[in-house]
């Protein structure tokens, strides 16, 4: 029997990570060869256009697992039915930008959002918030859906997860694969902590692996707070500088990491992966807050990694961006957008 089809929704579909997502959904890169997939995308009247000249492509790529593409202004349509909803839609910073920076552009697209699909999207509606500054975005759209339960809203750090494995593996000149229990801490923002303190490399402490190569602790302590962490956390700042506009190849991989493991599931063996997700006082994080953690999925979705050992330093860095997302939630509230 062939599967009922799942519902996509992709907001900012005409923009440039739109445009990256859209083809691997359709070919089933996202929720697996065998599920059919409706899109739904949805846009301002100014990217109308774009969006609908994606779904002519769509159309000319002829893919088996895709029902329909329906291109709206209307986020009611958008979210009706919708099973997964990527949030793209949002300005992207610009050279010497911050995320946080794009607050006030952005954060208002946010509360109708996550409004329209408390509204009109399907009982098990699993929403990723890629549109910066995304953890604080996803806040908002949770707000406003106070009956979807909590673990449905979810924001995208797998692209730093990605990004820190991706380093790791260059590091070590050996395949992303043999790389586990990465964590990222905290917030999508230059205070985010990529923490390796439980990372093995082919099954073994990647921690003692560093100090063997770089020739002892202090000098693996020393490259993982000089180069690396500031490497992955400042990477979205080098990719606009060198390719002259924000990351989208690599955003929309990460992002169909994030929604594939989220509902497919992810083997045991590949250990933890990293995720926002609504804190519920996990690792101090206040409850609410929309943190980056070190995650697992059951049936339901995602499952926050609890007990790791955290460290003095370690510590001191999830908390610095943990005090930033409060200070993110405190701004959105002085601006209307967010009821204390
Ligand atoms: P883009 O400018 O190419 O596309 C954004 C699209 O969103 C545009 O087509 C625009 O018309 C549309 N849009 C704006 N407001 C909307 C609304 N209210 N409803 C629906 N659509 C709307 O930008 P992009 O490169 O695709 O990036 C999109 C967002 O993703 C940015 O905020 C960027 O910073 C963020 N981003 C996040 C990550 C991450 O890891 N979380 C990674 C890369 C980019
Ligand atoms: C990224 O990490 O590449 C995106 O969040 C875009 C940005 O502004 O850094």
């Amino acid at each position: 029997m062939t599967p009922t089809p799942t519902t996509v929704t992709i907001t900012g579909a005409g923009g440039q990570i739109g445009y990256a997502l859209l083809f691997r959904i359709a070919a089933g890169g996202m929720l697996g060869p065998d599920r059919p997939v409706r899109l739904r995308l949805l846009e301002i009247p100014q990217g109308v256009r774009a969006a609908e000249g994606a779904a002519l492509e769509l159309q000319d790529c002829a893919f088996p697992l895709l029902r329909d593409v329906e291109v709206t202004e209307h986020p009611e349509v958008a979210f009706d039915g919708c099973n997964v909803a990527l949030l793209v839609g949002a300005r992207p910073r610009g050279p010497g930008m911050e995320r946080a920076d794009l607050l006030a552009a952005n954060a208002g697209i946010f509360g109708p959002q996550g409004a329209a699909i408390a509204a009109h999207a399907a009982a098990d509606v699993r929403v990723v918030v890629v549109g910066n500054p995304a953890n604080t975005n996803a806040l908002i759209a949770r707000a406003a859906a106070p009956d979807v339960p909590d673990e449905r809203f979810t924001a995208l750090t797998r692209l730093d997860h990605n990004r820190a494995v991706g380093q790791l593996a260059a590091t070590f000149d050996t395949s992303a694969a043999s790389i586990r229990d990465v964590t990222i801490w905290g917030n999508h923002s230059a205070t985010q902590f990529p923490d390796v303190s439980h990372a093995t490399l082919d099954g073994t402490s990647l921690t003692a692996a560093l100090a063997e190569r770089l020739g002892g602790h202090d000098e693996a302590a020393a490259w993982l707070d000089d180069e690396f962490v500031p490497r992955v956390a400042r990477r979205g700042a080098e990719i606009i500088e060198v390719r002259g506009s924000s990351s989208v190849a690599s955003a929309a991989n990460a992002a169909i990491d994030h929604v594939r493991d989220g509902v497919l599931g992810r083997d045991a063996a590949d250990g933890w992966t990293s995720a926002a997700v609504v804190s519920h006082g996990e690792y101090g994080v206040p409850e609410g807050l929309v943190s980056s953690f070190p995650v697992t999925i059951d049936g339901s979705g995602y499952r926050v990694v609890e007990g790791l050992s955290l460290d003095a330093r370690a510590r001191a860095r999830v908390d610095a961006s943990v005090a930033e997302l409060v200070a993110e939630r405190d701004a959105v509230i002085g601006l209307g957008l967010l009821t204390p």
